[in-house]
């Protein structure tokens, strides 16, 4: 376990204890390596893969809960909520959810089995400890005029798959906020489809409780006024939000540069200005904002140093590599005094 010397900082979850929960996504590597980090100042963990389909059960009826066993643990004795993340999604499944074990794709009468049979075990499990669960996961299309993308789950059960989605995972665990998450979520096409993915599922009495705005922002996109109008419009749904994976990369989506290996002083500075306005906004619209999860605690461990572009290092978050606050760390904390 690193060691920091950050006594005398303010705890970052304590700040915002009045408006909204403060998490960080952890995986075996960084509870342990970013251990007295988190426990200072995070009061939420999701785990970034480990409650994954694949993680959970890659072999029919072979469920694997060591891991995620261990990250309620911590919780628990840290005295921190737990997002569970995530049930439904077209990526990280295993094949054989979607085949016959002779060969060719599964009937659709099978294929809700299987998902209820998961969803079941699951969220049974941790049913009480968990207060969210990403239900369905990146589920909208992020072209063209279709709402839903394709997906083996689109093929094989049609739209419905969403909605049973929820109601397994509501019949297993009434008592936590069910979640619709998705990326891009506040891009104008986007959040339009998403809104009316949700309303749908609103109207059909679907136990939706609420829309995970991912929030993978760099230091220019999206505008804070579209992050405004999205707030506003998921809200306008009746329906809790959650910043369920926050970072802002240093990189614009498409700038592909591999030079730039230290964050430049303009980097930091505009990085930090960005995290002080959208906190600030976060707080304005804590009313409807219960939980911020940034994907990640610290800046020597992000999916980012590989995606998009391959083993480019980046520095999305409130602290450094080395553990210590940066601007962005204390523009954050002022914001929740203004
Ligand atoms: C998406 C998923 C996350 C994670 C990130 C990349 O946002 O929801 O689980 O895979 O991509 O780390």
């Amino acid at each position: 376990m690193k060691t920091v010397q950050n006594e005398g900082i303010p705890k970052l979850y304590e700040e915002f204890v009045e408006y909204f929960l403060v998490g960080a996504a952890v995986n075996k590597f960084t509870l342990n390596h970013q251990e007295q980090l988190l426990k200072q100042h995070f009061n939420s963990i999701t785990a970034e893969n480990e409650m994954k389909f694949e993680s959970l059960q890659p072999m029919e009826g072979q469920f694997q809960f060591e891991v995620a066993d261990q990250m309620l643990d911590f919780a628990k004795k840290n005295d921190m909520g737990v997002r569970g993340h995530t049930l439904v999604w077209h990526n990280q499944t295993p094949d054989w959810m979607f085949e016959k074990p002779s060969s060719g794709i599964v009937d659709r009468a099978t294929l809700l089995e299987r998902m209820k049979a998961h969803i079941d075990t699951v969220v049974t499990r941790y049913k009480g400890n968990f207060y969210a669960w990403d239900v369905v996961n990146e589920a909208v299309s992020d072209s063209g005029n279709d709402i839903l993308r394709s997906s083996k789950w689109l093929d094989i059960v049609g739209e419905e798959f969403i909605a049973k989605a929820f109601e397994y995972a509501h019949a297993a665990d009434p008592t936590a906020l069910l979640f619709y998450n998705d990326y891009n979520e506040s891009d104008a096409i986007k959040r339009e489809k998403i809104y009316r993915l949700v309303k749908s599922l609103k109207e059909k009495d679907v136990p939706i409780h609420g829309i995970g705005m991912q929030s993978h922002w760099n230091l220019d996109q999206p505008s804070l006024d579209d992050i405004r109008q999205t707030i506003e419009r998921y809200a306008s749904l009746g329906v809790t939000l959650h910043i369920t994976e926050m970072d802002l990369s240093m990189f614009q989506f498409d700038d592909r540069r591999t030079d730039c290996t230290v964050p430049t002083e303009v980097m930091l500075e505009k990085q930090a200005q960005r995290y002080g306005q959208v906190f600030k906004l976060f707080k304005e619209y804590s009313e409807h904002i219960s939980s911020v999860t940034f994907w990640g605690a610290a800046d020597d461990y992000t999916w980012l140093d590989h995606f998009p572009v391959h083993n480019r290092k980046n520095w999305p978050f409130l602290f450094d590599t080395e553990h210590k606050p940066k601007q962005s760390f204390w523009n954050v904390i002022n914001s929740s005094k203004s």
